[in-house]
């Protein structure tokens, strides 16, 4: 029996965020070059999202670029925001076709300006599809969300929209790039690395990790699955013990 069939529909998570990692190990393993890793890793998106909407998934928030990804050698940032361009382009009839609304977070007016046309007409085009949001993190980083949603809760303050005793746990998450979607059930990392990478580190204060050994081109919907199946065999107690849940 497939995991797939095994999960329980009456459990299921509403927001999975994955860190896709190990593109780069793949390719040099098979001898080639790391760009080549990151163009199977495209493939592995797709299984992904593929797998996320057979499952009806409400978010799926994959982190593509750090914004400590920057210091890479030109060559091979450059190579990503190219994938990215044409994944994006490439992948639109499929978003039309299975109702999947894009979305991103990170602090994107950093990527190169036709990148950003890019994204915001695929975001512009998609922006009524109600089944699946995919939101693309790049540029990401959640020390950065955190400082610039500090920020702006200070400036309210300073002008008096606000009052120090009206902020609550609430008042940051509004302020966070990901202010209009639940925090995430499920975290996955691909490529044995067991870290967060500076990753939704507010968000994911409650989340269930999942660690897995293959490298991000091997992902599959089927890994998907198996980690949902798993996520509902964990006991998630939020603080309080076995026997009161
Ligand atoms: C993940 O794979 C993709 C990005 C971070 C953009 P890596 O490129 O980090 O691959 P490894 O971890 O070096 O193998
Ligand atoms: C995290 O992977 C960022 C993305 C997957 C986009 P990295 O490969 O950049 O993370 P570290 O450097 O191993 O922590
Ligand atoms: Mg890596």
């Amino acid at each position: 029996m497939s995991f797939k069939e095994k999960l329980n529909s009456t459990q299921m998570p509403q927001h999975i965020a994955i860190i896709m990692d190990g593109n780069g190990r793949w390719a040099r393993e098979k001898g080639e070059m790391r760009v080549f890793g990151h163009q199977n890793g495209v493939s592995a998106v797709r299984e992904a999202l593929e797998g996320a909407v057979e499952i009806g998934l409400k978010y799926l928030t994959l982190y593509a670029f750090s914004t400590e990804n920057w210091n890479r050698p030109e060559f091979e940032v450059n190579a990503l925001m190219e994938l990215l361009v044409n994944s994006l382009n490439e992948e639109l009839p499929t978003f039309q076709k299975n109702n999947i609304r894009v979305n991103c977070i990170g602090r994107t007016s950093d990527l190169p300006v036709h990148c950003q046309a890019t994204l915001q007409d695929t975001i512009d085009q998609t922006k009524d599809n109600l089944g699946c949001t995919l939101t693309l993190a790049l540029s990401y980083g959640s020390r950065q969300e955190i400082l610039e949603a500090t920020k702006a809760i200070a400036l309210k303050v300073k002008n008096n929209q606000l009052a120090i005793e009206d902020i609550h746990e609430d008042t940051i998450s509004q302020h966070l790039y990901t202010h209009d979607m639940p925090d995430p059930d499920l975290l996955i990392r691909t490529s044995g690395e067991e870290r967060i990478s500076n990753y939704m580190l507010w968000q994911i204060a409650y989340a269930e990790l999942f660690f897995l050994p293959i490298m991000w081109p091997e992902f599959s919907r089927e890994h998907l699955f198996e980690c949902i199946y798993y996520f509902q065999n964990r006991e998630r107690r939020f603080g309080k013990t076995s026997e009161q849940l």
